[in-house]
C-alpha cells in the first residue's frame, strides 16, 4: 500500500511526490484525514471547517489579525479540505502541494477565490517575496522525512510573508534522536480516554522508521531558534512535546529578507 513506502537513497522529494500521488489516486480523502473522518465527501469538508475553527480562527483573534481582503497561503493543501473555509475569510487564497494529483483534484472543485499550484516539496518557488499575509500548514510536516526540507519551508515562510504578516505551522514537536532512517521519539500523549478527559498527558518513547508517511520530528527549542534566526517572532506555541505542536507568530515588520541567508536546499537522505 502507498502508505508504507520504503524508498531509500537520494530521491526523497521524488519519492514524496510519487507516494502522495499514489495516495491521491487510491483514496485522497482517506489518506488526508485518515482515520478520523468517515470517507464521505460531506463529512470530509465539514472536518476541514471544524479544524479551521479550532486551530486558525482563535489564532487570528489572539494575533488581532483580520483576514478580510488579505492573501492567505496553505502549504500542503491536499484536495482543498481547509481551502473551502479559508476562502471565506481571505481576499485571495493559494494552496500549494507536492502532489500534482492532489492539485488536480483540488482544482476540479473550481473553488471561487482559490488558486492551486504544484511545488517541489521543499520550497515555495513561484510565490513572490513579501506577497502573503498569512501562511498556514497543517498535517504536512509530520509526514516529511527530511528535516532540512521542513526548515526550508520555515525559511520560505519568512521569504513570502510581508513584514507584519503572520504564520501558523503544525509539526510533530517531540524530543527526537535520528540515526539515519531510524528515529527515537519521546513526548507526551493524551493516552486512553479517561486521561484525555482529565487532560492528563502520559510520557512515551517510540521508535520510528522515516518514510514518506512517518516524518521527522522537530524539537520545540529547535523550531523556536530557527524562527528567531529567520526574523519570525514566535508569539504563540501550542502542544510542545506532542505530535500536535503549533508554532505561530509574526514576521518582524522591520526585518530585511533574512530567508535567503538561512536557506538550506532540501537535502536528500
Ligand atoms: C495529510 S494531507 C493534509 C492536507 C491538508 N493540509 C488538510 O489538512 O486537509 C498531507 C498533504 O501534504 C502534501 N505534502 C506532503 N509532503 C509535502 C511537501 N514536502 N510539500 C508540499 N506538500 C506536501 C501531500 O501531498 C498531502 O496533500
Amino acid at each position: 500500500m502507498a502508505r508504507e513506502s520504503r524508498k531509500t537513497g537520494k530521491h526523497w522529494l521524488d519519492a514524496i511526490r510519487r507516494d502522495w500521488d499514489a495516495r491521491a489516486r487510491e483514496n485522497a480523502r482517506a489518506y488526508i484525514n485518515w482515520p478520523d473522518v468517515a470517507n464521505e465527501e460531506g463529512a470530509f469538508f465539514v472536518s476541514g471547517r471544524e479544524d479551521y475553527e479550532k486551530y486558525v480562527t482563535p489564532f487570528f483573534k489572539r494575533m488581532r489579525f483580520d483576514p478580510q481582503g488579505k492573501v492567505g497561503l496553505e502549504i500542503g493543501c491536499g484536495i482543498g479540505r481547509i481551502a473551502r473555509r479559508m476562502v471565506e475569510d481571505f481576499g485571495q487564497y493559494t494552496g500549494v502541494d507536492v502532489s500534482p494529483e492532489m492539485i488536480r483534484k483540488a482544482s476540479s472543485y473550481q473553488l471561487p477565490g482559490a488558486t492551486f499550484r504544484v511545488v517541489s516539496g521543499g520550497d515555495l518557488n513561484g510565490i513572490a517575496n513579501a506577497s502573503v499575509d498569512f501562511v498556514l500548514s497543517f498535517a504536512v510536516f509530520q509526514h516529511l522525512p527530511d528535516q532540512a526540507a521542513i526548515f526550508n519551508y520555515f525559511a520560505e515562510t519568512a521569504r513570502v510573508l510581508r513584514p507584519g504578516g503572520i504564520f501558523r505551522l503544525h509539526m510533530k514537536g517531540l524530543w527526537t534522536l535520528a540515526m539515519g532512517r531510524w528515529q527515537i521519539e519521546a513526548g507526551l500523549s493524551n493516552g486512553p480516554s479517561l486521561a484525555k478527559k482529565l487532560l492528563i498527558k502520559i510520557p512515551f518513547v517510540r521508535l520510528r522508521y522515516l518514510d514518506t508517511w512517518q516524518g521527522h520530528s522537530i524539537r520545540p527549542g529547535e523550531a523556536l531558534a530557527k524562527c528567531q534566526r529567520l526574523g519570525l517572532e514566535v508569539h504563540d506555541t501550542e502542544g510542545a512535546w506532542t505530535t500536535m505542536m503549533w508554532v505561530g507568530g509574526r514576521k518582524e515588520s522591520s526585518s530585511v529578507n533574512l530567508a535567503n541567508t538561512d536557506r538550506n536546499p532540501p537535502r536528500a537522505i
